[in-house]
């Protein structure tokens, strides 16, 4: 008989994780709500070359890790990795690029990566991002870097640290490539394959590499923020100022480059420090200017920078602490039923707590009165309330206290406004 398994990489969300996507949706959408930023979900499928080209033919995504497609009707299409490109596509589309700037979109959903699984690395996961089409100022990136900042430090991500770096535009980026090129080529027979393949083709992906020996070259390699033309150094500049006056803690990264083609000027990437190796190396969000990606995808010359956070691996983090401190949910009322005409009668009741946002536990598959009360004991509810075929026809229900024993019928008319004040008291 063959097992079925979900896809390597893709899990099934259980009660739990969803409850936490859910925060991770309510902060967000708070956080949007007060910043301007307007929801659009796009579709997770999209044509294939809007990622080639907006993401970039050089970039790992592409090269390797998107899950393409070829539609009955011809079509290419390609599973979202990453959300930028669509959100740019849709910008354009729907004639946003005539509305008053800037123009302020945020997301949440599933992405897709064809990658090695790993501890916080997925094939499926969920992404939330902003994204803030129209003006240059540094004052937006600042603005996309402290809405990552307040949403990780909502969720509870103590220990945060942004690291920053600029690397330059179509003016001054071409002198910096030139020098990085020439000084990987001089030590090309000390770096691992890969990068001797990434140095012909983007030698700035050389610097994402987590190869020992890569490193050890790497760490003396040019750094971009020497070759940034005045107007690249004074939007670092200024943006620097603009989160010294938040006190947001950041790390200037020379060699910080991102892994994505679309990026000018800002890059950042938020992490945990703490003593764990592993998690001290996850991004938890990241993102950055990119100038030219609107016009790159048919739009006209706009600016725009964002971000997008990983909620799987902050969830990690956020279960990792709520695993060290259990919070026990209780419940405060049960209801226990006994014969058929009873069990009729707690459906309706049920349907009434409900209606009344009364919270209430039970065992309707049960018959025995011992059994149930035996599960309440377990949930350590307050009161049960016991429901007989006597007591239905009477027209009442009891109600016992667990702790003291001590028992009273109540009309069941009554039963859920009573109830109710008793567990507000
Ligand atoms: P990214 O850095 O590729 O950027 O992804 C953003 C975040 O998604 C990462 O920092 C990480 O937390 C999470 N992530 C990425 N890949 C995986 C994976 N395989 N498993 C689990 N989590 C993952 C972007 O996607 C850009 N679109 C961000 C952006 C928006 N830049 C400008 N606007």
């Amino acid at each position: 008989m063959v097992k079925f398994q979900s896809p390597t990489g893709m899990h099934d969300l259980f009660e739990e994780d969803i409850k936490q996507l859910h925060k991770i949706e309510k902060i967000s959408k708070d956080i949007a709500d007060f910043y301007g930023y307007k929801r659009i979900e796009t579709p997770i499928l999209e044509q294939t070359n809007l990622f080639e080209k907006g993401t970039g033919m050089l970039t790992d995504i592409v090269e390797k890790e998107m899950y393409s497609l070829r539609t009955k009707g011809g079509d290419h299409l390609t599973l979202r990795p990453e959300g930028t490109p669509g959100i740019v596509r849709a910008y354009i589309e729907h004639g946003m690029q005539s509305l008053p700037k800037p123009v302020k979109l945020w997301y949440m959903g599933p992405f897709f990566r064809h990658e090695r699984p790993q501890a916080g690395r997925y094939r499926e996961f969920y992404q939330f991002g902003f994204e803030n089409f129209g003006v240059g100022e540094p004052v937006i990136d600042a603005e996309i870097i402290q809405i990552f900042y307040l949403i990780l430090k909502e969720l509870g991500v103590k220990n945060l640290i942004v690291e920053i770096n600029s690397i330059g535009d179509s003016q001054c980026r071409p002198y910096y490539k030139k020098a990085l090129t020439h000084y990987l080529k001089a030590r090309q027979n000390q770096l691992c394959p890969n990068c001797r393949r990434r140095l012909l083709k983007n030698p700035l992906r050389v610097l994402d590499c987590k190869e020992n020996k890569c490193q050890a070259v790497i760490k003396n390699a040019p750094q971009s923020l020497d070759y940034l033309c005045q107007e690249c150094h004074n939007h670092l500049k200024s943006l620097l100022e603009f989160l010294d006056a938040q006190a947001i803690p950041y790390n200037l990264n020379p060699y910080l480059v991102r892994g994505l083609d679309y990026y000018t000027r800002t890059v950042f990437e938020f992490k945990q420090t703490g003593k764990d190796e592993e998690e001290n190396q996850q991004t938890l969000a990241a993102g950055g200017r990119y100038d030219t990606l609107v016009k790159l995808l048919g739009g006209n010359d706009t600016p725009a920078c964002g971000g997008a956070g990983g909620a799987e691996r902050i969830i990690n983090i956020i279960k990792r602490k709520t695993e060290k401190s259990p919070r026990s949910k209780n419940f405060e009322i049960f209801l226990a039923q006994v014969g058929e005409m009873a069990k009729k009668r707690s459906l309706e009741l049920i349907s009434e707590f409900f209606q009344a946002k009364v919270p209430v536990k039970f065992s309707l598959h049960k018959d025995s009165l011992t059994t149930q009360l035996k599960t309440a004991a377990k949930l350590n509810v307050k009161y049960v309330l016991i429901l007989g075929q006597k007591e239905v026809l009477d027209g009442n229900i009891i109600l016992r206290e667990m702790k003291s024993g001590k028992q009273k019928n109540i009309p069941l008319k009554r039963v859920v406004k009573e109830v109710k004040k008793k567990i507000k008291k």
